[in-house]
């Protein structure tokens, strides 16, 4: 079962070692544990096969105390890197391209960031995939100007024809953040194309997208069947990211309001619109809470609130002003039952909970997804 050769020091996988089956109880018990108040837990959604889900992941670059290259992910809580060289989460194309990244920059020399003394150029190799088996490298680098950059994205292109863009991310800070703000796009469009759905979605560098490539179909699939949305529907996308689950909707409902903070992510949401011919939808740039307090002093009917907030959850401007709009149906889609536990405590004065469903995001880490429906309580 344990397939994972750094497992006894990496801490990314929690559940290392312990059958797939057995993962799924342990968080179908932490579920109902938890939420089982509420109303009755349905059986955890799990995968078919629980390896190389992963269609993005982020390998970082630097020197052991010998000075040799080293790369992949680090300790626990620390600064300390250690060597992989396949991680059995990652897309079997991305470890792919992940070693043969390793090759070309340790044959062209490329000096990598040394943490320590502040030194060098490329900190972290983000590779991201779509279904469409479309590539996309993120060299994050600690300057603009790295020598021999072009001919290391030469071979890369070279060598991995399935790689369709590269872009260059420059990162000064002294953090622990893998992104800076600046990109320069060094080969391609700059971004990936995937499919969800039937619908076809802009992946940009930054903008946040669910990670497991497979299970993402079966998790907005879960959320809208929860919805069930009609013609008539007003339907508002809270932190709706890229768009995706309310483009999902659209064409089976009269209208879709996105709201999301991350300005790229609005822009890919826009694009997004376009390229798959909806024009029932309204992206808005804005912090959901503060957006939802606007929209509840005003008279606009809304028939159904899909959200999908970070693991922080809702803030209390967002959940009151959500109750005051009052729409008859809520999909709460979370990924930490802590903080839906307490949202959910909120809402079951105004709503009944009618099903709660976890579905399994990410095999052998401890994280478990949930979507929950509501009806309003008359
Ligand atoms: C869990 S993701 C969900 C994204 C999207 N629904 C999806 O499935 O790809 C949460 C999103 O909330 C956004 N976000 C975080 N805080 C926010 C806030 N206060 N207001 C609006 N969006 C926020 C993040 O940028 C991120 O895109």
């Amino acid at each position: 079962m344990n397939k994972c050769p750094v497992s006894d020091y990496c801490g990314a996988c929690q559940y290392q070692g312990i059958d797939y089956a057995k993962q799924l109880q342990i968080k179908q018990e932490y579920e109902e544990k938890l939420l089982s108040n509420f109303c009755h837990v349905n059986e955890i959604i799990g995968m078919d096969d629980p390896y190389n889900y992963r269609n993005k992941v982020q390998f970082s670059f630097g020197y052991d105390d010998q000075k040799n290259l080293i790369s992949g992910y680090y300790l626990p809580d620390s600064h300390r890197l250690f060597n992989v060289d396949e991680c059995m989460l990652a897309d079997k194309g991305i470890n792919r391209i992940y070693n043969s990244i390793k090759k070309i920059i340790s044959s062209l020399k490329i000096p990598v960031y040394d943490e320590r003394s502040h030194r060098g150029f490329l900190r972290h190799v983000l590779i991201r995939m779509s279904n469409l088996n479309e590539y996309m490298i993120v060299l994050v680098t600690a300057a603009d100007k790295v020598f021999n950059i072009e001919e290391l994205v030469n071979q890369i292109i070279r060598f991995n024809p399935e790689v369709t863009t590269v872009i260059q991310n420059i990162n000064f800070e002294n953090t622990s953040m893998i992104l800076g703000n600046k990109n320069i796009v060094l080969f391609g469009k700059g971004y990936i194309t995937d499919e969800l759905l039937g619908h076809r979605f802009r992946i940009s560098p930054s903008s946040f997208y669910q990670v497991n490539k497979r299970q993402t179909e079966v998790l907005y699939a879960t959320a809208l069947k929860a919805a069930e949305l009609n013609a008539k529907d007003v339907v508002i996308d809270a932190y709706c990211g890229t768009g995706t689950i309310g483009l999902c909707a659209a064409d089976r409902v009269k209208k879709v309001i996105g709201i999301e903070l991350n300005e790229d992510a609005i822009k890919d949401a826009n694009i997004n619109k376009q390229l798959n011919g909806i024009n029932n939808a309204e992206f808005i740039c804005a912090d959901a809470g503060k957006y939802m307090l606007q929209l509840s002093k005003t008279k606009r009917k809304i028939d159904c609130v899909i959200m999908d907030p970070p693991r922080s959850g809702s803030d209390q401007k967002f959940m009151s002003s959500l109750v005051k709009m009052n729409p008859s149906k809520v999909v709460y889609i979370s990924c930490n039952p802590q903080t839906l536990k307490r949202d959910l405590n909120f809402l079951k004065s105004y709503y009944e909970i009618e099903k709660i469903i976890p579905v399994d995001m990410f095999p052998f880490t401890s994280h478990v997804e949930t979507v929950v429906k509501l009806i309003r309580d008359f």
